[in-house]
């Protein structure tokens, strides 16, 4: 299975897209979570990417497009993937095209209220990537990663004034991409408010249909 999670800010694409690929058996490609290991490694991508990640800017079309592309050429990518958070823009989905054919695009949507609680809330495990929500889905001990133990720690980029302004990216930016996937009959639309578990469902039957 070859997908893409589509949505703003918050709206629950890494955490679907973790549960997608439990249950699919096939790499899940955040985007994201590569730019910021380049960042905390200081590579000359995480030098590039850093100041445009933490003002709430997309980092340009052409380094995320290469970044992705070698991705999608490793061998665990060949039986399929989800990718979470690529593309953003216009030319990073006509470049997808060009690399891959894909089977289907979810898109998650939620109200931006909402989207600023959840980014608000939200803390990650700097060793493991793993996301909690400090009361949606919090650890079990307060503060460290139940799966490796690591101290959480808050997003630099969820600030309030730098969720908004990614949300204004992505209105600008990246919901262009909900029309461009429905005329190509790619385009599923899930709602992302409710439990997690009832969203995973609703993914689930938005894939079947
Ligand atoms: P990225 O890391 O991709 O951030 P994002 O798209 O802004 O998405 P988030 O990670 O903020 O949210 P999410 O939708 O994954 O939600 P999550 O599951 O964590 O990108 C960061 C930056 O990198 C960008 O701003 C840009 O600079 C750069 N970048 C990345 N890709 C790029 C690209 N292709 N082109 C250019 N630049 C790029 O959930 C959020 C919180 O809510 C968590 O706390 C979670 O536990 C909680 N939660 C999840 N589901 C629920 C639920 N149903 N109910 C209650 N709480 C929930």
């Amino acid at each position: 299975m070859r997908l893409v999670l589509l949505g703003p800010p918050g709206s629950g694409k890494g955490t679907q897209a973790a549960r997608l690929s439990a249950a699919l058996g096939v790499p899940r490609i955040s985007t994201g979570d590569i730019l910021r290991r380049n960042v905390a490694q200081g590579t000359e991508l995480g030098k590039k990417a850093k100041a445009f990640m933490e003002s709430g800017k997309l980092v340009p079309d052409e380094l995320v497009i290469a970044m992705t592309a070698e991705r999608l050429k490793e061998p665990d990518a060949q039986a399929g993937f989800i990718l979470d958070g690529f593309p953003r823009t216009i030319p990073q989905a006509d470049a997808l095209a060009k690399l891959t054919a894909l089977d289907a695009v979810v898109n998650l949507f939620l109200e931006p209220e909402e989207l600023v609680k959840r980014s608000a809330g939200r803390r990650v495990c700097p060793k493991c990537e793993t996301v909690y929500h400090i009361v949606t889905n919090p650890p079990r001990k307060a503060g460290v990663c139940d799966k490796c133990g690591t101290a959480l720690v808050t997003r630099p980029d969820d600030r309030e004034e730098v969720v908004r302004t990614r949300i204004d990216t992505y209105e600008r930016q990246t919901a262009p991409l909900v029309r461009y996937y429905k005329e190509r009959r790619l385009l599923r639309e899930v709602y992302a408010s409710g439990l997690i578990d009832e969203i995973a469902l609703r993914v689930q039957e938005a894939l079947k249909a």
